[in-house]
């Protein structure tokens, strides 16, 4: 894919749905008494591994443009899968799928593509093996091969990993336990489990301690059939709002977007260091709120804040946005320093590598750490860089590219598909 420098961003845009809610609406759906139409559901690659996961598992699913209709089993309805449940390049997939699978009464293999086998499953195994599940696993990677047993034992797990996937794994596989399973977890994440949960009638317990929330179900709760909306993918939109907050004179309006506290640090970020975002129309959709955002492009991005480093709690918030972030930090002064993300190394790609490689070839001075990076205010220049087979990173550097001198080249973009197949046409469509 090669992409031009822009002057500037125009126009008003309606993203596709949330891929992290997409995921749980297609589960929870599936784990239901019922049919359920699901409206704006993903168009990401990811979403679709979901789908086909299900229905390999006998559950029916009809796709009707971005609507999904899906007739539910209930928690334990699912047929033993004929093949290997191939969740491709995502991670989400395969590990809330490892929380149901946990509590059936057969035995399953969750597999995916070369990136996903690589990543860490130990961090959700440990807990599915304390709950009685058998896992055999490649050193702790996928595939996985799963012996569930139903129920499993209720248990109390204190998260060692800021995940909102492991997380909804202990949780889903709580559903199928002999009692209460509870969670204690010290540093927040993505909360579209919980309210998901609560949105189909299942009572989720939520106690504030000195030591972080703790969130408890029980094995009785069952879910309700309830049709679901899905706010467009804030994390998709970030690209964007960078694009747009950072070519001067740009305009555009983001419709209908996720503003969920646990997802939303993005937009404060933005606006601390000097982006004019503004936003309107706020509204809650089924238990989520969202709203429209307004961007408009500034001269100069002034930060209102005197530090440049974002480090602790906050990093979870803006977890999959960092790497656009980079690209954001090359344009404000004083530049960014990121911190405590060490997690960026076990997503899709090393987050952490692909993203000072690239910025450096576009002629940015990029400092690299374990757990971050420290990022100067640059002037861009058109390069060749790399998506390194992960989506964040390929749509990342389209937006480095708008604000550099000179073509730049990224091969592997079709990356991008896997959350967010339409993004280079919807990007053409904004530029001028
Ligand atoms: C996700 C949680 C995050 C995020 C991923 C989606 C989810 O991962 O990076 O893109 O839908 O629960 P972790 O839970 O591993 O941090």
């Amino acid at each position: 894919m090669k992409i031009n420098p822009a002057k500037r961003i125009r126009g008003k845009l309606k993203l596709p749905g949330d891929k992290s809610i997409s995921h749980r609406a297609a589960i929870f759906s599936a784990i239901a008494e019922g049919e359920t139409e699901i409206e704006n559901f993903s168009t990401a690659s990811d979403c679709v591994s979901t789908l086909n996961c299900l229905k390999n598992m006998s559950v029916e699913i009809r796709h009707e443009n971005t609507n999904v209709f899906v007739k539910g089993v209930g928690k334990t309805g699912f047929q033993k899968p004929a093949k290997e449940l191939d969740c491709g390049n995502s991670g989400t997939t395969a590990r809330l799928l490892a929380g149901v699978l946990a509590g059936q009464n057969f035995d399953s293999v969750l597999t995916g593509d070369e990136s996903l086998t690589k990543r860490p499953m130990r961090r959700i195994i440990e807990p599915l093996e304390l709950m009685g599940a058998n896992i055999e696993s490649e050193n702790g990677c996928a595939p996985l091969h799963i012996f569930g047993k139903n129920p499993v034992n209720a248990i109390a797990y204190d998260l060692p990993v800021a995940s909102a996937q492991v997380k909804s794994c202990v949780l889903l596989a709580g559903l199928n336990a002999d009692g209460k399973t509870s969670i204690l977890e010290r540093i927040p994440t993505r909360d579209h489990t919980e309210r998901m949960f609560e949105w189909l009638g299942v009572k989720v317990e939520k106690l504030q301690t000195e030591n972080g929330l703790e969130i408890s179900v029980s094995g009785d709760a069952k879910l309700e059939a309830k049709n679901l909306q899905i706010p467009s993918d804030i994390s998709s939109a970030a690209f964007f709002m960078v694009a747009a907050a950072c070519l001067p004179n740009s305009e555009l309006t983001l419709e209908n977007t996720g503003l969920n506290s646990t997802r939303a640090a993005i937009i404060e970020v933005l606006q601390n260091f000097g982006a004019e975002i503004e936003i309107i129309n706020r509204k809650q959709i089924c238990n989520e709120p969202v709203g429209d955002l307004r961007v408009r492009g500034s001269e100069n991005l002034t930060p209102k804040i005197s530090s440049n480093i974002l480090s602790g709690e906050i990093i979870a918030n803006l977890i999959d946005e960092i790497p656009i972030l980079a690209v954001f930090g090359t344009q404000i002064e004083n530049g960014l320093e990121i911190r405590d993300a060490g997690e960026l190394r076990v997503k899709e790609s090393d987050r952490i590598s692909a993203v000072v490689k690239n910025l450096k070839k576009m002629g940015a001075k990029v400092e690299e750490f374990p757990d971050g990076f420290r990022i100067e205010k640059s002037v861009l220049k058109g390069a060749q860089v790399e998506s390194f087979g992960d989506h964040r990173i390929a749509m990342a550097f389209a937006v480095a590219a708008l604000f550099a001198a000179g073509e730049t080249e990224i091969s592997g973009a079709e990356a991008a598909e896997v959350s967010f197949p339409e993004f280079f046409q919807t990007l053409s469509k904004i530029v001028e």
